[in-house]
């Protein structure tokens, strides 16, 4: 609101007028219901031990694991987007989103979709643990925030491939119970594949596009980006060559922001090949410019830990014997750097790498 000028006709702003503006400006802001602070969930970093209560099948290959305290606790809070880490009987540590209801304390919900080929971590999960298992879970994170308070989006874009659903499912359904616009497209291999659609069939259709690719065929980022109104926010959880899809047409698109999350390792971007030594067993790997060292190491050392393959939860840090590393995680500090390397997605920056592996 610009300030007229005052009695005497001077172009500084008038003191009434100035109250006035930001007595309007405060008014608008409590409609906006932007003063709403939800409260603010906290990384916890213990271990908690918690029980399966339940597990459902969701769709093919995907089944969902409720856990629960086993005295009934209640547990950390947590926000859509979040996801815990899970230590599974095998020492295997794998990150599953959170898709229950985050303003139910007494359980969480992940679900997860059994790979064949994967790490043997859902195949695990899957195979041995059911209700009466205990699981021992480190979180509430959240690197995949919905919503940040004070920054309402013109609009949400919700883009979910496959088991991706996972963390945008509470998020959709937040944004519905706040009355905020918002559009979900879901795609899947086919619908028989696609988790929680009775779920979503309780929120407004009218929101909802449900492409399973037998039907619809791979959707194009720039297909799906037509949805997003002018001033958008687009979150957007999927395959990787959905996610990559989506990125390159997101310039071109009307939405201001975009957000997304893998559940699978990025690509390899910039890399050059390089050799891996392993030192207790004297191996020398060769690792491909598209590749990671972890993929290489896995099939000489099977066991080898790893868990978010993106360099954020430090599982895979393995000691460095010699040899200059390329470090691109976001996890290790730099004195650990001086004689460690997260093996998913850091590389050589030239010559061989000796491990203690
Ligand atoms: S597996 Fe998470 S940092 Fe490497």
């Amino acid at each position: 609101m610009v300030a007229p000028p005052d009695l005497r006709g001077r172009q500084h702003p008038d003191r009434l007028f100035t109250l006035l503006g930001k007595l309007i400006a405060i008014l608008e802001w409590l409609a906006s219901g932007s003063y709403i602070r939800r409260p603010q969930a906290r990384p916890v970093d213990r271990d908690l031990q918690l029980v399966v209560d339940e597990v459902r099948v969701e769709a093919a290959d995907a089944r969902s694991f409720r856990l629960v305290a086993a005295n009934g606790a209640e547990l950390p809070r947590w926000q859509p987007g979040s996801h815990l880490e899970v230590l599974l009987p095998s020492g295997r540590r794998r990150h599953y989103s959170l898709c229950g209801d985050p303003a139910d304390r007494r359980c969480y919900r992940i679900a997860v979709r059994r790979l064949a080929d994967g790490g043997g971590g859902s195949q695990e999960l899957h195979d041995s643990v059911g209700p009466g298992s205990i699981l021992t879970i480190r979180g509430p994170r959240n690197a995949f925030p919905y919503a940040p308070p004070f920054v309402p989006a013109a609009g949400y874009l919700f883009l979910a491939g496959g088991i991706g659903i996972t963390p945008v499912l509470p998020m959709v359904k937040q944004a519905a119970a706040d009355g905020a616009p918002w559009q979900l497209i879901y795609t899947g291999r086919s619908q028989a594949s696609m988790p929680f659609l009775e779920e979503l069939s309780a929120l407004d259709p009218d929101r909802i596009q449900i492409r399973p690719y037998d039907q619809h065929g791979f959707p194009a980022g720039a297909q799906l980006l037509e949805q997003a109104p002018p001033g958008a926010t687009v979150y957007c959880c999927g395959p990787a060559p959905m996610i990559a899809s989506v990125r390159q047409a997101f310039p071109a698109s009307a939405a201001a922001a975009l957000q997304f999350e893998r559940f699978t390792a990025p690509p390899v971007v910039d890399g050059e090949p390089f050799e891996i030594a392993l030192q207790r067993s004297g191996r020398v790997l060769t690792v491909p410019a598209e590749v990671s060292a972890l993929e290489v190491v896995r099939q000489a050392v099977p066991g080898v830990p790893y868990s978010c393959q993106q360099g954020f939860c430090g599982t895979c840090r393995t000691r460095v014997l010699s040899g200059e590393v390329d470090h691109r995680d976001r996890v290790l500090t730099d004195q650990e750097r001086a004689d460690t390397m997260t093996i998913c997605v850091s590389r050589s920056r030239g010559g061989r790498i000796v491990v203690d592996l």
